[in-house]
């Protein structure tokens, strides 16, 4: 097997740094609890340049730094040693859509300001990653931000896979795991209405909290333990029925809605099995298409009016370029 790969190493302005988004496939939520998790990194990717500059900007506007919750939160924690950030951000994550925008965001605005600083190993980025993201969201877990930064396959919370690093915010941890790549292809599909992910993260939370919570969580505990090992087996149909099940859970805890159930009703005609992926109310679905039938399930998304995309997981996490 190949060694992980190695940190972001020591660089000078201006430079160039990368991360791609992500699909969650099982556990959105719950793992913001502790449940476990499986999400792979997107080939579709954030690329950012980073240059000195008189004033912080963000594609050549103080305005748009001063918006981004983000950009503000990296900057408090790991300011760079110049007078400004001229940032130049291009993505073909569409933002607000679950695929993970603000996640590779950040992980690769941290690649670069960490390199800035003596270089840093991807265990302590990840980290600083989740806590820039945390920082900014108030609400969430690390998945979305390991991913960005680590690449392909990951399971949290479980004990499938091989250890990778662990991230804590107080007294919380998550354990973060490698898990193969089956190498199947996958469709995800926004559905165009943008959601705010801490509104999602604290209306789960309330339901999660009622009496039956823990009973609900276990649930979804289950369903995504299954999932994992089904993928790990490489076993598709069984995949299919852990995110038809899983979907169940996210209904139950109400984050679908209209838009969503008909893009998973178009998606279900010819995959193994289709779901809501990322904090839903809005954003995207994911859907295992049968094999060959990939481009067909796209098109059909987006006659159904959502933006889709075939896509494979990517093994590579943040960058340097
Ligand atoms: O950022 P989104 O919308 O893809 O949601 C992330 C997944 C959640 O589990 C809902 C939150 C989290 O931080 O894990």
């Amino acid at each position: 097997m190949n060694p992980e790969p190695e940190g972001i190493a020591a660089a000078a302005l201006p430079l160039s740094a990368s991360a791609p988004g992500k699909c969650i496939v099982f556990g959105e939520h719950a793992v913001v609890h502790g449940g476990p998790e499986l999400l792979f990194a997107l080939d579709l990717r954030t690329h950012l340049v980073l240059r000195a500059s008189a004033a912080t900007t963000v594609n050549g506007r103080t305005e748009t730094a001063e918006a981004n919750p983000y950009l503000k939160e990296a900057l408090r924690r790991f300011a760079p040693p110049v007078p400004g950030l001229g940032l130049t951000a291009i993505s073909r994550l569409p933002r607000g859509s679950g695929l993970g925008s603000s996640a590779a965001f950040v992980a690769a605005l941290a690649a670069g300001l960490s390199a800035l600083r003596g270089g840093v190993d991807r265990a302590s980025l990840a980290q600083r990653a989740f806590e820039i993201e945390r920082g900014a969201q108030g609400v969430g877990s690390p998945g979305d931000t390991s991913a960005a930064v680590a690449g392909g396959f990951l399971a949290l919370n479980t004990v499938h896979g091989t250890p990778l690093w662990e991230v804590t915010a107080g007294a919380e941890t998550w354990t973060v795991r490698r898990v193969p790549d089956p190498g199947w292809n996958w469709v995800v599909a926004y559905s165009k209405v943008p959601h705010d992910t801490g509104r999602a993260v604290r209306s789960v939370s309330e339901r999660l909290h009622r009496p039956d919570g823990p009973a609900l969580l276990g649930r979804f505990r289950d369903v995504a333990e299954a999932g994992i090992a089904a993928l790990i087996a490489e076993d598709r149909a069984a995949v299919g029925r852990s995110l038809a099940e899983n979907e169940r859970l996210l209904e139950e805890v109400g984050v679908a809605n209209d838009r969503l159930r008909t893009l998973l009703g178009v998606a279900a005609e010819e995959s193994a099995g289709a779901k809501i992926t990322g904090a839903g109310m809005g954003g995207s679905i994911v859907a295992l298409p049968e094999p060959g039938a990939e481009s067909r399930v796209r098109q059909r998304l987006e006659r159904a009016g959502a933006e889709a995309f075939v896509v494979r997981p990517s093994a590579d996490g943040a960058r340097l370029l």
